[in-house]
């Protein structure tokens, strides 16, 4: 009898089988993807928004949808500062800010990238930030509850104002909208000019109302944020640099299954590599075209200028060090001189 009952029990066995794998999958029916909001200031058609949208169509490729990116551009979620404190609340899970804006956080080392003329060369900038310096800033974000994955670059900037700046007297008493960097307060400073710090956001509403009288900024962010409508003269002067961190909230990162973690590790990589290849051309094809409107005077710095201008800013290196940290700035500077 045992035999038979046996037997009847495991010729069942397929229809077990079966019932359960659909009561599985039905219970475990497709489980609901996990967001992340990717939150940042600048317009969708700017190097950093163009790059996060492309994190976005490679991260729910490589994770087969288990994983949906949400990105909110141009300051709709969140404006400069308040960004970082979403991030840190987990209110959102992915910022790309600029190095200018971390000083807040506390993390004043990041300044560094603010320096005037301390980057001769993109190659000799990729050498800071893909080396043992830029990684060992990144790790620095960890105490803040911030995990950083990447650099993304945009590039060197350019003055503007509705006057000519060619020599640095020119910039006596305007007033310059800079971003949240006490390295960029000195810039200014040691220019003769008066440093406002305000939103991204609030950038454009600013020189158009005259609350400010200049500012700078790489071409790409001038045109997409049509500073160059309400500012006359725009000088090349490349005196300095923007770029950006790449960075996540810790917990909501370190809580995510391996393999998706990996995934988006993948996603990142090529949403970076893709974001460094677009962000020279996305500059000089924006510098081209704000000179075309014919409305902004674009001029160049001649080398006389430009020298004049060194001399200006060069020594805020040694005025910000204690902020910065004096071996710091050493090993940029040998790191930039290795790798020009
Ligand atoms: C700025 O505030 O000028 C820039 O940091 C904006 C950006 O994210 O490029």
């Amino acid at each position: 009898m045992r035999i038979k009952a046996a037997l009847a029990a495991l010729a069942s066995l397929p229809i077990i089988i079966g019932i359960c794998a659909a009561v599985g999958t039905g219970s475990a029916r497709a489980q609901a993807p996990i967001i992340i909001k990717f939150s940042h200031v600048v317009a969708p058609g700017a190097p950093k928004g163009l790059a996060a949208e492309r994190f976005r169509v490679l991260a729910e490729q490589m994770t087969r949808g288990r994983v949906k990116v949400e990105v909110y551009p141009n300051s709709q979620l969140y404006k400069d500062k308040e960004e970082l404190e979403a991030l840190q609340l987990g209110a959102v899970q992915m910022l790309a800010p600029s190095l200018a804006k971390f000083g807040p956080l506390g993390v004043k080392e990041f300044e560094a990238f603010d320096l005037p003329y301390i980057f001769p060369t993109k190659a000799a900038l990729n050498a800071v930030t893909e080396g043992p310096i830029g990684r060992s800033l990144l790790r620095k974000l960890e105490s803040k509850g911030l995990t950083g994955l990447a650099y993304w670059d945009n590039g060197f900037k350019v003055m503007s104002a509705n006057r000519p700046l060619h020599d640095p007297a020119d910039f006596r008493g305007l007033r310059m909208r800079i971003q949240g960097s006490k390295v960029l307060d000195a810039q200014m400073r040691a220019l003769g000019a008066v440093p406002q710090v305000l939103a991204f956001s609030e950038a454009y509403p600013a020189l158009q109302s005259g609350v400010v009288d200049g500012t700078e900024n790489p071409p790409s962010n001038m045109l997409t944020q049509r500073m160059n409508e309400v500012q006359k003269h725009v000088t090349v002067s490349n005196h300095g640099y923007l770029g950006y961190a790449v960075i996540v909230n810790k917990k909501f990162w370190d809580g995510l299954p391996r393999d998706i973690r990996s995934q988006l590790e993948g996603a990142l990589r090529e949403a970076t590599i893709y974001e460094k290849a677009i962000a020279q051309r996305d500059n000089e094809r924006a510098l081209e075209t704000i000179r075309k409107t014919g409305k902004t005077t674009v001029y160049t710095l001649t080398p006389e200028q430009q020298a004049a201008w060194r001399r200006a800013l060069l020594p805020v290196q040694k005025q910000v060090e204690g902020r910065i940290g004096t071996e710091l700035i050493e090993s940029i500077n040998r790191t930039t001189a290795q790798n020009r």
